[in-house]
């Protein structure tokens, strides 16, 4: 090795010994005749003092520039007095340089590799990816993931499972997005497409007998991108068989509640985690990935406020629909224009309209406040426990779309108001998902999870009568806004999973075509099972509070899909297209 410790590793216990370091300058410093580097390696940093006595040293460390490689030999001593840096943990010490050697030179970095770096255009970060890495912050991301990853492997490996890689050319595997596919050069006009989970492979395992399997699997799914979506990203998949959902939700909430004090000690979270049903969570927080670090829950006043005799509520309530409302603690006073921009965001969020009530000490305010009884504003603070200083912001109209509308408030009053404790990891399971939605633009229904998922064993015979009324095995794994993991007790028999693809639209031949292994494969034993994939960059941008998974890639993609460093995707040289049997057309 070209050293013999790490630069932040030395503390005032190795004064007195003689080291060699190699890293980067980070920051150099001229002095009153003594040069102070700030030597930079993995593991942090050290200051490195070249004194003009030590001319060799002193004139490499003088003619040394930001982001050189360095090699440091010399001697750590402590710092004089009023010289210790108590916001560096080997700020106690700093190395006399007693020989330094330039190992290599660098250009300007053309992004600032401090925290300021963050402020640079996010394309500039990633087109110089190798030296944005470079900062503190992301090299801290990673080593999480690397911990976090390596605790999921141990614990999973502790409770019996395998780990089984399985191939990245595959056929489409239905996850709700497209395919990225892959042309075969021996096979003119045939393609791959890339896995966007190993959601069949896993399930093949099953019947293959290996009981409990899990993989870090990367996945491939052409959508629009997000803050918590990559094109590419990371699940820990797991499948089991022989087991239930509530021993899948056990293996899963036992690894998470043991991986966030040995990873993130600085984290809390609230265990056992709170079980809601789907119909419960739409109801309560106008959402299926409830953030549960506070409460501002929804609540339906239709029943105070039905004989107001003010249309927009009435009509909301006599159409079938209802009246909800969330408090924003505090926000009585909120000014007109505040008021006016809450209820730019209600629409926003799909809501008609956003009425408001608020208790002050000299009386009610917002919208409502002249237009409601008194002791229907008495009613609506009861139901909702608002109290003075509170505003109820509301929403008429069908169920659904008010508590949509309410629950995106919800999350913009959480940012305005603080509301979600920042150390706080709230999980959640969301269970008893419907098994379909209604694709209003094909006009057909839709898998709302995958389709291998189990529809409930008892509403087995809705399936083609009342396909809306199927309530499938598929459960959520939420925190704080985010689903963090889903997965489902599988279907195991061939003749229900056919029938699953024809209320899916998929005629006889699509079938046999796109799934014919999987059936085939439930006529050979195929075993009860079923799991689930939490996505790893989502737990690890939680773990460390970064507000998206890009922060926790090494590699990650642009929102538009490219990778601006490898300037991916490209065009393909001619000769390269014609062996794949590929033209390309406008
Ligand atoms: P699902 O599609 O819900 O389920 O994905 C599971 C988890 O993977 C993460 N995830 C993503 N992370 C980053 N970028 C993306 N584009 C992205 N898409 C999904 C999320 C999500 O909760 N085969 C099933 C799982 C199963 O049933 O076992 C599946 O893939 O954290």
């Amino acid at each position: 090795m070209l050293k013999t410790r790490n630069c932040g590793d030395l503390r005032m216990t190795d004064a007195g010994a003689t080291v060699t370091l190699a890293g980067w300058l980070a920051r150099r410093r001229n002095l009153g005749g003594l040069i102070f580097i700030d030597l930079r390696d993995r593991s942090g940093l050290v200051q490195v003092t070249a004194d003009p006595a030590m001319a060799a040293a002193y004139a490499a460390a003088e003619s040394a520039r930001g982001e050189y490689v360095l090699q440091v030999t010399g001697t750590v001593r402590p710092r004089p007095e009023g010289m210790v840096n108590p916001n560096l943990e080997s700020g106690e010490i700093e190395v006399l340089a007693e020989s330094i050697t330039i190992l290599n030179t660098s250009r300007t970095p053309p992004i600032p590799l401090d925290d300021d770096g963050y402020k640079t255009d996010e394309n500039t970060r990633l087109k110089y990816r190798y030296l944005d890495l470079r900062r503190e912050r992301l090299q801290r991301n990673l080593v999480l993931r690397h911990r976090t990853i390596k605790f999921m492997r141990d614990y999973l490996d502790r409770r019996g499972f395998l780990e089984i890689e399985t191939p990245m050319l595959i056929k489409s595997t239905p996850e709700g997005a497209r395919d990225y596919v892959v042309p075969s050069r021996v096979q003119r006009g045939k393609f791959y497409a890339l896995p966007q989970s190993p959601q069949q492979l896993k399930q093949l395992l099953m019947v293959a007998g290996f009981e409990k399997y899990f993989q870090i699997a990367r996945c491939m799914r052409d959508e629009d991108l997000r803050g918590d979506r990559q094109p590419e990203f990371t699940q820990l998949d797991l499948e089991m068989s022989f087991a239930g959902r509530d021993d899948i939700l056990e293996v899963v909430e036992g690894m998470v509640t043991e991986l966030v004090p040995a990873v993130a000690p600085h984290k809390r979270l609230l265990t056992p985690f709170p079980v809601l049903g789907y119909a419960e969570a739409m109801a309560r927080y106008g959402t299926d990935k409830p953030d549960l670090r506070f409460g501002m829950e929804i609540v339906d006043i239709s029943a105070a406020v039905k004989e107001s005799g003010l249309g927009f509520l009435t009509d909301a309530i006599a159409s079938g629909g209802a009246v909800e409302c969330i408090v924003a603690p505090g926000c009585a006073s909120w000014s007109r224009r505040e008021l006016d921009n809450l209820g730019e965001m209600a629409r926003g969020a799909g809501a008609t309209n956003l009425a408001t009530l608020g208790w002050t000490a000299a009386g009610l305010k917002g919208s409502l406040a002249r237009k409601l009884r008194p002791e229907e504003a008495a009613e609506i603070a009861r139901l909702c426990g608002a109290g003075e200083g509170d505003l109820a912001c509301i929403v008429a109209d069908k169920a659904a779309v008010a508590c949509k509308a309410l629950g995106a408030l919800r999350l913009e009053l959480r940012d305005r108001l603080s509301l979600a404790p920042p150390d706080l990891l709230a999980f959640g399971w969301v269970v008893d998902f419907p098994m379909f939605e209604w694709d209003e633009e094909e006009k057909r229904w839709n898998f709302m999870h995958h389709p291998f998922t189990s529809p409930k064993e008892e509403h087995l015979d809705m399936l083609e009568s009342d396909p809306g009324a199927v309530m499938s095995e598929a459960y959520d794994l939420v925190c704080n806004g985010y689903e963090l993991s889903s997965g489902s007790i599988r279907i195991h028999r061939r003749d229900v999973q056919a029938r699953i693809f024809r209320c899916l639209g998929y005629g006889e031949e699509e079938i046999r075509q796109r799934f014919g292994h999987i059936l085939d494969a439930f006529e050979f034993g195929a075993p009860p099972h079923g799991g689930m994939a939490p996505g790893v960059d989502r737990l690890v941008m939680l773990l460390a509070d970064e507000p998206n998974i890009r922060e926790v890639i090494a590699f990650p993609k642009t929102a538009s899909g490219a990778d601006v460093m490898f300037d991916a995707p490209s065009e393909l040289e001619p000769r390269h297209l014609r062996e794949l049997h590929i033209r390309v057309v406008d």
